[in-house]
């Protein structure tokens, strides 16, 4: 649904994709778009990945996402952003719990906390607000176990496209872990922990030469002419979105990359809130659950390589499976 904030006058569009392994979840993201219609088209997208996300992760979840669409040039003040929030809260409010959102690209915990104002149905509050927090610690921990998967990070190079929230802490703890980082971010006061952490800072991480590159900015990096100049063995990293569009995957297939699919490798954040507030986990069982993305990473390419299929292809096959099964199982109820 789509439907023009009441007191921001702003759109805000909420696609709700799939509610058959239960509750839709998905976040809530704030950012210009030339038309609001594009910031439709990106909400049914998204909202798709959130469902293959949530069932390839194993969670009781379907996808959906709530995307604010900007007209461009628009000062955000602190007034405005309240009214949009609020807006937010009453659009999913309205919806009765079929749906419930939590932080995505340009939202963060105090974003939740003024949704948290019309509607129950919103996770990672700041902890002190009653939610789970920030879900960018978690998600990158997820991004890691899977890096681990692929191989020991020690002396790999990777090449890391977006400082940001999730972005970061991925680097640091790469940092730490003895590999080597090249890395960009649009926003250039990002070079001082690029030097902190020792790391090259390069304009063109997209043709870096690197083992492994690790998306985590904005979707749709990965593109027929961005794929052909790839000099990187494998891609892994929570940006949502990576492919333009899912041929894409086979090109990558065809050059020999190894492309992790980005709705397993970003689960981490859904499993860490909805595991602790919905389903009583402690931080430390959920932190448990989201390390395991290695292992459903692994089964995902294990069973591509044997079928000759894409990472893609296999991820979906998952997903398809538990989704049917689900159906299944309430049909026959
Ligand atoms: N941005 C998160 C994602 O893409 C959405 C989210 C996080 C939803 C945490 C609920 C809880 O996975």
């Amino acid at each position: 649904m789509a439907r023009r904030g009441g007191r921001s006058g702003v759109p805000v569009i909420v696609s709700v994709h799939s509610g058959t392994l239960g509750q839709a979840i998905g976040g809530c993201r704030l950012a210009p778009y030339p038309d609001w219609r594009d910031g439709l088209t990106d909400a049914l997208r998204l909202s798709a990945a959130m469902t293959a996300k949530c069932a390839v992760a194993g969670l009781p979840h379907g996808g959906a996402k709530t995307v604010v669409a900007l007209p461009p040039g628009t000062d955000l003040g602190p007034a405005l952003r309240r009214a949009v929030l609020l807006d937010v809260g009453d659009t999913i409010e309205s919806l009765g719990g079929e749906y419930a959102t939590g932080p995505d690209v340009g939202t963060g915990p105090d974003d939740m906390a003024v949704i948290g104002e019309r509607t129950p149905h919103v996770f990672c509050r700041p902890v002190g607000a009653g939610g789970s927090g920030d879900s960018s610690r978690p998600t990158a921990e997820g991004v890691l176990a899977a890096l681990a998967a692929l191989a020991p990070v020690a002396g790999r190079r990777f090449a890391i496209m977006g400082l940001g929230r999730v972005g970061a802490h991925v680097a640091r703890e790469l940092a730490a872990a003895g590999a080597e980082l090249l890395v960009t971010d649009v926003d250039e006061s990002r070079r001082q922990l690029a030097a902190e952490l020792g790391a090259t800072w390069t304009d063109d991480i997209l043709t870096a030469e690197a083992d492994v590159l690790v998306p985590a900015a904005l979707g749709g990096v990965l593109t027929a002419a961005t794929v052909a100049g790839l000099r990187c063995a494998e891609i892994c990293g929570p940006a949502n979105n990576q492919l333009d569009r899912p041929e894409t995957a086979d090109l990558l297939h065809e050059r020999g990359i190894l492309w992790a699919p980005d709705f397993v490798v970003s689960a981490g954040g859904v499993i860490h809130a909805t595991g602790v507030e919905l389903r009583g986990e402690t931080p430390a069982q959920a932190t448990a659950r989201v390390r395991g993305i290695a292992g459903t990473l692994t089964t995902v390419l294990e069973s591509a390589r044997r079928d000759g299929t894409t990472p893609l292809a296999a991820a979906h096959e998952l997903a398809r499976t538990r989704i049917n099964a689900a159906r299944q199982a309430t049909m026959a109820a």
